[in-house]
């Protein structure tokens, strides 16, 4: 059968197998289960530097940073739909997700490649309201600058988790039902 399309989930912890990499493999077996294809993006294992705003990807064909970037523009711009989970670091966004989200320029400067993707977000911190919701609007403010339409769990804004994952039962539907939202919307999308 036809996959209904593709979510890719990213994680931005450094931490492998740690709450938000959990947390984003939670969402994407939601999102399976409703018939999408799926993939991970998770920064624990990958190098992505900072931008260094030389401005060569408004001629050059990809990021001239030797990093491991590059290697993954053909699963961004491949997804039908992007639900990012980051722990909350000093009330934001790990710096490992800012370097990747702020590289994404080029594909902005490449004609909006990301544009009419629909976007969801997880955040996940060590205390209950540790900055989860500014994290959050930090995902949701990188979205709209992509033109990616926002989506949250029906409720508030999004997965909104206290670590460790599987503990906090609450977070869990918050995720689960941001899962959810990003499927249904994608679906009308495609009508
Ligand atoms: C540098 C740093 C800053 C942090 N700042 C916050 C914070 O402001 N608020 C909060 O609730 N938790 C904070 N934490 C805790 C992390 O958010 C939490 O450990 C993380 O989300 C767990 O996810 P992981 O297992 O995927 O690493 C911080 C952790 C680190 C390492």
């Amino acid at each position: 059968m036809k996959a209904m399309g593709k979510v890719i989930g990213i994680s931005g912890s450094p931490n492998r197998n740690g709450s938000n990499e959990r947390a984003i493999k939670y969402a994407l077996r939601v999102i399976k289960e409703k018939g999408f294809d799926t993939e991970k993006i998770f920064l624990s294992g990958l190098d992505i530097r900072p931008c260094v705003a030389c401005k060569r990807c408004k001629k050059a064909k990809k990021c001239i940073i030797d990093d491991d970037f590059n290697q993954i523009i053909p699963l961004l711009t491949s997804a039908d739909g992007i639900i990012i989970s980051s722990p909350v670091y000093m009330g934001s966004i790990s710096g490992q997700l800012k370097c990747l989200l702020d590289r994404t320029i080029f594909l902005r400067r490449k004609g909006f490649m990301l544009k009419n993707k629909i976007g969801g977000a997880i955040a996940i911190g060590g205390s209950r309201n540790g900055g989860q919701e500014f994290t959050i609007q930090n995902i949701h403010t990188w979205m709209h600058i992509h033109g990616i339409i926002v989506v949250g769990d029906d409720n508030h804004f999004g997965g909104i988790v206290m670590a460790p994952f599987e503990k906090d039962e609450i977070g869990i539907k918050t995720v689960e039902a941001t899962a959810e939202k990003l499927c249904q919307v994608i679906a009308l999308m495609k009508g």
